[in-house]
Formats: C-alpha cells, structure tokens, sequence
C-alpha cells in the first residue's frame, strides 16, 4: 500500500503552540482568574518587555497591525494634503493606514532583489507635500534605512517603519521599527512573534509621540473620561499579550530557524533559473540580519511550480498577486499614476515556499525536488 505523503502548510502554529503548550495554557487559565481583560497586567508587562528587547524607549501595544500604522499617522498629524511615499510591493494595510487619515498615498517602485523601496525613486518622488516614507520590512527582509534617514532629515519627513513582517530583523544593527520615528508591528497569528488572534503594537523613543500614540489607541483619553481628540478603541487584547509573553522569549531560536529553512532552501535551489531571495542585504557594510517571514523566489513558470507543488499536497502561496497601485480601493485615494514596472513584474513572478521554524530538512527537500520536478 502505498502512504500518501503528508501535506506541508505554509506555516505550522499547531506545532508551535504544543511546544509551548503548558506555559500558554497555564497564562491563559491565570488571565481568566484575574479577570483583568482590558489593560491588564500582561499588556504592561509585554510593553515592558518588547521595549526592552528591541531596546527602544517605548512600546505601545494596539489591536493590529493595522491599527499601528492608523495610530502612527494619527499622532504624526498626518492628513488632507499631505502625500507620504511607499512601496506597492506589500499587504494593503499599509496603504489603508495612509487613505484613512486622508493623506495620498504616493508608489514608488522596489530594488529588484531585496523588493523593498528603492531609495533612489523616494529620492524622485519628493515634492513639498511630501510628510512622510512608510518603507515595509517585506518578507523579513530590513530596508537599508540610513539612506532613507538621510533623506528625511534632509527635507524634513517622517519614517512610519511597517514592521509587519520583521519582528527581530536588525538593520545597521539595530530592530527594524527602532531607526524611524515610528515601527509599526502585527502580531497576526502566522507573524514571525504570532498572537492567538489579532495584536498589534507602535514603538518610538520620542516621549511626546507616545503619550499621543496612548492617548488614540484609548479613544484619545489621556486621562480617564477626558477626551481631547477622536481616538479609537485600540488595545492590546490581554489573553494575546499573556501568550506573546510566553513567546517573545523563543523569538531568536525562531527567526534563526527560519534562516536555516532559507539557507537550505538557497542552496537547494541555486542551479535552477528562478531568483532567490537574498540570505543577507548586500548594500549594508554593518549587520543586516533578515527574518524570513516568507521565503519568496522568482519565476517564469509560477503556475508549473503551482500546480506541482499542489499535486504533492505542498502549500505555496502568491504575496501580492496585485502591487497596490493597481488595486481598485487604492487607487481612489491617489492623485498620478505612478510607474512601477518592478513590482508589477516581481507581482506577476513571485511565489512563496512554506517556512516556519519547525520545518524540517527532509521536507525542505521534498519541496525542493518538487520545484526541480516542475522546471525540468
Ligand atoms: C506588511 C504588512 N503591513 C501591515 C499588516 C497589517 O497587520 P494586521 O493584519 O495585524 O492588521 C500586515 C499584515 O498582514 C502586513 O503584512
């Protein structure tokens, strides 16, 4: 009798949760018994520990990622008229936070092997309505922010960092969301740092900034019933801040597996004619150290590799499908239509493997040798 192979997803949180499972239940099962749910004591206690360990003043924990990115823009004053520049190559959120403050979303297309923002074309882009960059860790992988930090000191911009996707990725050294004025992260289940639901949270080391950042994520209320400013309903959920903090201390194990499952992947792959991601980001003379949300290659014959991988039971998934200037919701909000054939083209050719830090090196294997299969 022949066994049928066992199906690979795209990311395992089951396997996660049971390694974890009697600290997780344990913190949970102490929730319900305080009953504190809303602003509890493990919201603080995760603020406390996610500042520390991404050694940044302050950590702000909000409702998702999303929300991140609304309340950066919210507490930067952000607005009718002003345009802030990004990348097309990433998840709608990002333009979302930009269209729901009323500013115009302004697509600059990406470097053709690390897909985040290609500093030249923000360079382009600028003009004297310009506030702000919104560059995206995407996939993991951290922008090269001394160049954009460069140019927004020089005309006087504000760095909204989107760090979905990053959560314990180094640029120069340092945490991607720490460099800019303002990090965005998501803890959405199959994040890197992954929550049981929706989580969020905004980091800064300006004291003015937080305060305001605290005060929108609690329906603009500094202090109780005195509200100065619409705000929103944007906390941290208590139960998935008691589950980050049993996960928050295995970050680095799980981002170092996912650069092993990266490495491999590469070296499996490197004969093939498909574009691989970078292990490291080639411009950075300092420490860059990427996270591999996703592990991303390039291809002429995406469906091939599709359909094989699907036949074998074999998970793969396409981020994005439509870079975001060809999205119909978003191109409402914008004023040109700006010139992205790298995105375009990475949109029509990128395709992503299952990677997660439990996967192991017989499957990676097995997914390789489909992919060689299907390009054979
Ligand atoms: C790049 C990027 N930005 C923002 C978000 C929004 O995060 P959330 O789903 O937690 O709202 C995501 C999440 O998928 C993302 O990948």
């Amino acid at each position: 009798m022949s066994s049928v192979p066992a199906a690979v997803p795209m990311v395992d949180l089951r396997q996660q949760y049971h390694d974890l499972k009697d600290g997780i239940d344990a913190c949970l099962a102490d929730v319900l018994e305080q009953t504190q749910f809303i602003m509890g004591s493990n919201v603080q206690a995760f603020e406390a520990e996610c500042a520390s360990y991404l050694n940044v003043k302050h950590a702000i924990g909000c409702a998702n990622g999303t929300d991140a990115l609304h309340l950066a823009m919210r507490a930067l004053k952000l607005g009718e008229g002003d345009e802030v520049i990004t990348t097309p190559f990433t998840f709608i959120a990002t333009a979302e936070a930009i269209a729901y403050v009323g500013a115009t979303p302004v697509f600059v297309d990406i470097d053709p092997n690390t897909y985040n923002l290609s500093v030249e074309k923000v360079q382009a882009a600028i003009t004297a309505k310009t506030k702000a960059i919104v560059p995206v860790h995407i996939f993991g992988t951290p922008c090269d922010m001394a160049p954009l930090q460069a140019l927004a000191q020089e005309h006087n911009l504000f760095i909204i960092e989107d760090c979905a996707q990053s959560f314990g990725a180094l640029t120069d050294n340092r945490q991607t969301g720490t460099v800019g004025h303002i990090g965005c992260f998501s803890f959405f289940p199959s994040k890197n740092l992954g929550a049981f639901g929706d989580g969020g949270m905004v980091c800064t080391n300006d004291d003015a900034l937080a305060a305001d950042l605290n005060m929108y994520r609690s329906h603009g209320s500094k202090e109780r019933y005195i509200h100065s400013v619409v705000g929103y309903n944007s906390r941290l959920d208590e139960m998935q801040a008691a589950i980050l903090r049993q996960k928050l201390p295995h970050i680095d194990r799980y981002n170092q597996e996912r650069r092993r499952v990266a490495a491999r992947y590469n070296e499996l792959l490197s004969d093939l004619p498909v574009q691989l991601p970078l292990l490291t980001a080639p411009e950075s003379e300092t420490p860059s150290v990427p996270v591999f949300h996703q592990y991303t290659l390039l291809t002429d014959h995406r469906e091939k590799i599709q359909a094989a991988l699907t036949a074998e039971h074999i998970a793969c998934a396409v981020y994005y499908p439509i870079p975001l200037h060809k999205q119909v919701a978003i191109q409402n909000e914008m004023t040109s239509q700006p010139s992205c054939p790298v995105s375009e083209s990475h949109s029509e050719r990128c395709l992503s493997l299952p990677i997660y830090p439990e996967l192991d090196d017989a499957t990676i294997v097995r997914i390789a040798d489909t992919v060689r299969r299907a390009l054979s």
